[in-house]
């Protein structure tokens, strides 16, 4: 038997009311994406790529149409099932890191493992921000970080309770091309070694193209690039 898709998502259209106007962000999209498999979502500024990884993480619901994570319809859920499941199974990197200004990177990444009351957070949030380069940043508070060191504390701290599913807005977005290519080699291992599903919205070709699919999102559409895999 074939295993369900972890993300399900069918007939989903989303709106948004800007006074008079109505902006159609998504039409009927839809979406399966296996357990283990790697999606690049590319698309223009404003075309709906963080819309579409909200309702994915169940953070917006969608006007209509059923997403599924995991056979589970988030529909369904409610707010604290919701939490539930993006603390036990979803990292979440935001396009605009959201990361707490009171705490210190260190303290930032513990959060996840603290909440779900895991032994030794300090631990594993010290031994991932090693991980994405931050070893001696950790005491750091993100005013005192470069975006591009707030923007791997956000990857750290996404990954630190080693979810079945990442959703990743521009994870490489502020990063220059050597930190870039050591932050997908490490999302690229976790792909490998922990089985870790990848949803990634990326304008970084190099990226997108190292996935196993690549969709492109426009005028409210989701749509399979066709890309050759270099030999
Ligand atoms: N809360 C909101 N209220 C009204 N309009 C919104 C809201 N959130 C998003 N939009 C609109 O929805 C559209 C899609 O936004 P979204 O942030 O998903 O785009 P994006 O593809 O991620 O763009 P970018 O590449 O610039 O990050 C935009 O036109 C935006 O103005
Ligand atoms: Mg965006």
């Amino acid at each position: 038997m074939q295993k369900q898709p972890l993300i399900d998502a069918h007939g989903v259209s989303l709106t948004f009311q800007m006074g008079e106007r109505t902006v159609a962000v998504l039409r009927d999209v839809s979406l399966q994406v296996k357990q283990g498999t790697t999606v690049a979502i590319a698309g223009p500024s404003g075309s709906g790529k963080t819309s579409l990884l909200l309702l994915l993480s169940g953070l917006e619901q969608p006007e209509s149409g059923v997403i599924r994570i995991d056979g589970r319809s988030l529909a369904e859920l409610d707010r604290d099932q919701l939490a539930d499941l993006r603390r036990d199974r979803i990292g979440i990197v935001f396009q605009s890191f959201h990361l707490l200004p009171s705490l210190t990177a260190v303290e930032n990444v513990a959060l996840p493992l603290q909440m779900a009351q895991a032994i030794d957070a300090r631990g594993a949030a010290l031994d991932m921000l090693a991980r994405v380069g931050l070893a001696d940043r950790a005491h750091h508070r993100p005013s005192q970080l470069s975006g591009g060191e707030q923007q791997r504390v956000a990857i750290a701290r996404a990954l630190v309770h080693r979810p079945q599913l990442l959703l990743a807005d521009e994870p490489t977005g502020n990063l220059d091309d050597q930190t870039a290519q050591s932050v997908r080699e490490l999302l690229f291992r976790l792909n490998r070694e922990f089985g870790t599903t990848l949803v990634l919205v990326t304008h970084d070709m190099q990226f997108a193209e190292q996935c196993d699919r690549v969709l492109r999102l426009h005028d409210g559409q989701l749509q399979e690039v066709q890309h050759v895999v270099s030999a």
